[in-house]
């Protein structure tokens, strides 16, 4: 009889050794089933396929349950596993919360744009508190693919374009989620996601291949991963597409090379869904079990639902093809998790708890001040925001104005109820005593609808609106316009035109929306453009022809609180563009660390690239602006010279010149001059967000060593750092101009 069966009885065990043995002990009274069972991640709704969750739950054949969000379901699945199969290990309960459980925070691009770790820290902390309250033990994310395509819809869930950021960004959201101690039943355990190099598929088209130099990889898209692991995350989800021809769920060189030999990672990896089983799609496994055994040897732990583990591991080791020993391997860091988090002493969830973490009103004002540190002002011309309250008649106009779907963002799904406040309900709150009216104008949808719209709750399947519906609509909406003293435009994308399976080829406003703005600004009034999107779009128009422009990206539940907040001045927008705004999407990939060419922009033989338009951003990364003015002055560096392995500090002045208190984001770039490679004109190597009162001053110090300055290099074939020479720039986005040398010497 297994003593440690029956919860709540047994005493926890703290340290690793502790943990180490009583994972042998349970390795000791599992049969062969049961150890292949903890790899077997079980899909708890009707679209995964295979034998019901419950029936691979009572023998032992289940280790986690992904897409179930009841928390008496999970109850009722748990004292299955921990009650009637025979070794009585708890399941781990997994599920997609990425911006928020029921207080839903900005998506991850938009937390970004805050240049604030704080941000994602403290709104999935929240996110923990919530989700674990319904049951949920493990979420899938954070997502930490570099984006540098804006066509490829996933770049909503991730962090943007530059791995400094991206890695700060990534390591907050960790913390957030997982705590300081994964035995906190307040938190759960995250997961470093897509590894990797999704974020690089082929025109941006999702699930397209990707190929990437070992360079590219290992300055560009580990560096968030590595700085994960470092942060204590306790799992990984291999990505879908191949990697340099090899699929990322068989790919020995990122799991067992990289993650395990080289960061000494002690988790354990599940694979996307069906991901194991797709490497027969993908022609990269002879059949189901090949896959299997191809996703063992590279040192996959968990098989998100496609069964081809359970279907295939004990015969591979019946064959002799694989040795208990090595499934005993990948069954270690799953046990040891979930001895770690409590859970054989805390198997179930209190269902009477759930109501009252979520009734906590913190959440909300936490939801509000992440959405106002997220926004990014793009334009103000003539100081047209903020916006006075004692406005007479306002016209909220735009598809997205009253949208909650739009306003919560991506990966709303699996029983989600959307509760956002919108813009048009923000603006409402905030002129309680003006004439606020509202138009939608025509619909927006995608030319080709997404398969998660039948799991999102709230979208519903509506036929399209008819050329004649949408006419009427542009009219009312027009004619809405034109009854109001001031317009709030409000366009963008619907939730499910970003995320995953929801890459387009171009960034254009969809739809008649870019009409529609057009015909409202010629009717003279101040037009003040509210953008409602996951990925950077190209408002080249807009950003011509409109006066205030303010991406509020997809802000979640008290969004459109926030965006009145800062409409009306209450809040000083003081966010910044994690990525670069193309103007076309055509230009996609397009980002700010590039290297220089033979030919580069200023020289006497510039060849503008492409004739008919040059691909410089609309906005580049790091932009964003305030209602006041800041300056910079006074860069310094201790040294002007320094050896390799020593460190600098970098100082520089920032002032507010303007007349209300705001933030300004300072940020550090480097280039190096010459060396082994060619360097990116410019890379990100330290930022930080202050705020400052009107003719207030401070000093931002940066610090500058071995960490910063090293780079993989082809031609050494490793991490180098060189003798040579940097330029150092310091201001308010990617363009600053203040300037200073370091040498590096011996
Ligand atoms: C597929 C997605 O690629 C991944 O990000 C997600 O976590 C899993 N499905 C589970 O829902």
């Amino acid at each position: 009889m297994n003593t440690m069966k029956r919860s709540g009885t047994e005493t926890a065990v703290s340290t690793e050794s502790e943990v180490a043995a009583r994972v042998e002990t349970l390795l000791g009274q599992m049969s062969l089933v049961e150890k292949i069972g903890q790899l077997n991640q079980v899909g708890g709704v009707a679209f995964a396929p295979g034998p019901k969750a419950e029936d691979q739950i009572r023998v032992g054949g289940a280790g986690s349950v992904l897409w179930v969000n009841d928390t008496k379901r999970f109850n009722e699945l748990q004292k299955i596993a921990v009650e009637e199969s025979p070794s009585g290990i708890p399941l781990l309960f997994a599920l997609d919360v990425i911006h928020g459980y029921r207080t839903i925070f900005p998506v991850p691009l938009a937390m970004a744009s805050s240049w604030d770790p704080a941000v994602p820290e403290k709104s999935q902390a929240v996110a923990a508190q919530e989700a674990r309250a319904a049951g949920i033990h493990w979420t899938f994310a954070p997502m930490i693919d570099i984006a540098r395509d804006a066509r490829w819809g996933r770049i909503v869930e991730g962090a943007g374009e530059d791995p400094y950021l991206g890695s700060a960004m990534a390591v907050a959201q960790v913390r957030g989620f997982q705590g300081s101690d994964i035995a906190d039943p307040e938190r759960v355990l995250a997961c470093a996601k897509h590894f990797a190099g999704y974020g690089y598929s082929d025109g941006g088209r999702d699930y397209d291949p990707v190929y990437l130099s070992e360079t590219q990889l290992r300055n560009i898209v580990l560096p968030p991963f590595a700085a994960t692991v470092k942060a204590g995350v306790a799992t990984f989800m291999s990505a879908y597409m191949d990697l340099n021809d090899v699929p990322a769920s068989g790919n020995r060189f990122l799991m067992r090379q990289v993650l395990r030999e080289e960061w000494g990672f002690e988790g354990f990896v599940v694979s996307d869904a069906f991901a194991v089983g797709n490497m027969l799609i993908q022609g990269h496994a002879r059949d189901r079990r090949d896959a299997a055994l191809r996703g063992i040897k590279a040192g996959l732990n968990m098989d998100m639902s496609s069964y081809a583990y359970a279907e295939n591991l004990a015969e591979l080791v019946a064959d002799g093809v694989l040795s208990v020993a090595e499934i005993e391997e990948l069954v270690r860091p799953i046990l040891a998790i979930k001895v770690k988090m409590g859970l054989f002493e805390r198997p179930y969830v209190d269902e009477n708890r759930l109501a009252e973490v979520l009734a906590q009103p913190e959440n909300r004002q936490t939801a509000r001040w992440a959405a106002q540190r997220s926004m990014v002002l793009l334009k103000n011309e003539g100081g047209l925001l903020p916006l006075k309250t004692n406005l007479q008649k306002v016209a909220v106009i735009g598809p997205l104005a009253d949208s909650m779907e739009a306003t919560e963002g991506s990966w709303m799904v699996f029983g989600h109820t959307p509760a956002a406040v919108t813009v048009l309900a923000g603006i409402r709150a905030k002129l309680p005593q003006a004439e606020v009216s509202y138009a939608p104008g025509p619909e927006i949808r995608r030319d080709i609808p997404s398969w998660f719209e039948s799991l999102m709750a709230g979208e519903t399947l509506k036929p399209p609106q008819t050329a004649a519906e949408a006419e009427a609509a542009f009219q009312a909406a027009v004619e809405t316009a034109r009854a109001a003293d001031l317009v709030v435009m409000v366009l963008g994308e619907t939730a499910l035109m970003a995320g995953e399976a929801a890459s387009r080829a171009s960034l254009d406003l969809p739809g008649r929306q870019e009409e529609l703005l057009k015909a409202v600004a010629d009717l003279g009034k101040p037009v003040v453009l509210v953008l409602l999107n996951g990925r950077p779009l190209s408002i080249n128009w807009a950003a011509e022809h409109i006066p205030a422009i303010l991406e509020a990206w997809e802000p979640g539940t008290e969004g459109g609180h926030a965006v009145a907040d800062i409409l009306f001045g209450e809040v000083n927008p003081g966010g910044k563009l994690p990525v670069s705004f193309p103007r076309k999407g055509s230009h996609a990939p397009l980002y700010y660390a590039r290297n220089l060419t033979h030919s580069p922009e200023g020289s006497q033989m510039y060849n503008p690239r492409y004739w008919d338009g040059l691909p410089v951003p609309l906005y580049p990364f790091g932009f964003g602006l305030s209602y006041t003015t800041f300056k910079f002055s006074n860069l310094k560096v201790s040294a002007p010279q320094m050896k390799v392995g020593e460190r600098v500090t970098v100082s520089v002045d920032v002032a507010n010149t303007g007349e209300v208190a705001g933030e300004e984001v300072a940020q550090l770039y480097i280039h190096q001059k010459w060396g082994s490679d060619s360097r990116p004109l410019r890379e990100l190597k330290g930022f930080e967000r202050i705020a400052l009162q009107p003719g207030e001053t401070k000093t931002v110090t940066f610090s500058l060593g071995s960490d910063e300055l090293s780079y993989w290099s082809t031609n050494a074939n490793g991490w180098i750092q060189e003798t040579t020479t940097f330029d150092i720039w310091v201001g308010g986005d990617s363009l600053a101009t203040l300037h200073a040398d370091l040498e590096v010497v011996e």
